[in-house]
This record gives structure tokens, sequence and C-alpha cells, in this order.
């Protein structure tokens, strides 16, 4: 019998963002994201957790070699989002809020096609100590 197995590993970074609707007038964005929309940004210290599953190689026991996964997150989220602003330095957000829920979904869609034959199974986005966000396998079909 192959068993699946899940794997999560754990990365940190730092990014900057704003909440703000152009949809909204000043007025409804601050009633809305209140500090969060002030003009200048804020930052967090983000925690990701990305978990992946598969059924381990016969030759290697592994279902992912753990420095590939590594090099994929850093060169997918880390590089391109630690210590930068979101919405003004990089391209993942033009056109979409940098709010923890769409953070998480981005994430999703930027290492879902790039495992190596491992399947991304969750994501999970720490952005303060008391609030986190996940994204499920289960979830594709329903919210993509
Ligand atoms: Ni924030």
């Amino acid at each position: 019998m192959k068993l699946k197995v899940y794997l999560t590993r754990i990365y940190r970074f730092s990014s900057a963002h704003r909440l703000y609707s152009p949809r909204l007038t000043e007025e409804e964005n601050r009633a809305v994201f209140g500090n969060c929309g002030n003009p200048k940004g804020h930052g967090h210290n983000y925690i990701l957790e990305v978990t992946i599953s598969g059924i381990p190689d016969p030759l290697t026991g592994m279902v992912i070699r753990r420095q590939n996964l590594d090099r994929i997150v850093e060169d997918k989220i880390i590089q391109p989002w630690d210590h930068r602003h979101l919405d003004e330095d990089t391209a993942d957000f033009k056109g979409n809020f940098s709010t923890g829920e769409v953070i998480t979904r981005i994430v999703w869609e930027k290492l879902r096609s790039c495992l190596e034959g491992a399947s991304l199974s969750k994501i999970k986005l720490w952005e303060t100590s008391s609030s986190f966000f996940e994204y499920f396998e289960k979830d594709i079909e329903t919210v993509l």
C-alpha cells in the first residue's frame, strides 16, 4: 500500500503593505481598513507554512528534496517579497489587494505548478501572532 505523506516547511519574510481600495472613497477606506490603510503602509513579519504531499520516492524515501523546496520558495516568494513593499515594489500585487487572504492565494498560485511531482496541500500564512490565513488543496475547485 502506498501512503501519501505530508511535509511542512516554515519560512519567514518581512514586508510592508497598505490596504486600500481605489473603488472606495477615502472615508470608506478609513472605515474599512483603519490604520492598515495609512498612506505610507506598515510592515509585518510573516511566517509562511508550506505543506506538500506525495508518495515517498522509493529511491530516497522522500516526497521532495528539502533543499529543492527551499530553493523554489526562496526564488518565488522570499527573494521578490522580503524587505519590500508588496504593493509598490512587486509585480504580484498589481491590481490585487495585499490582504492576508490574497497573499495566501498568490503564494498558492506561485508554488503549485513547480513542485517537481509533489502536490501542494496547504498554505498557512501568519500575519500577526493572532491571525493566520489558510488555503487548502480541496478548495481549488470552488475558489479558483
Ligand atoms: Ni497589515
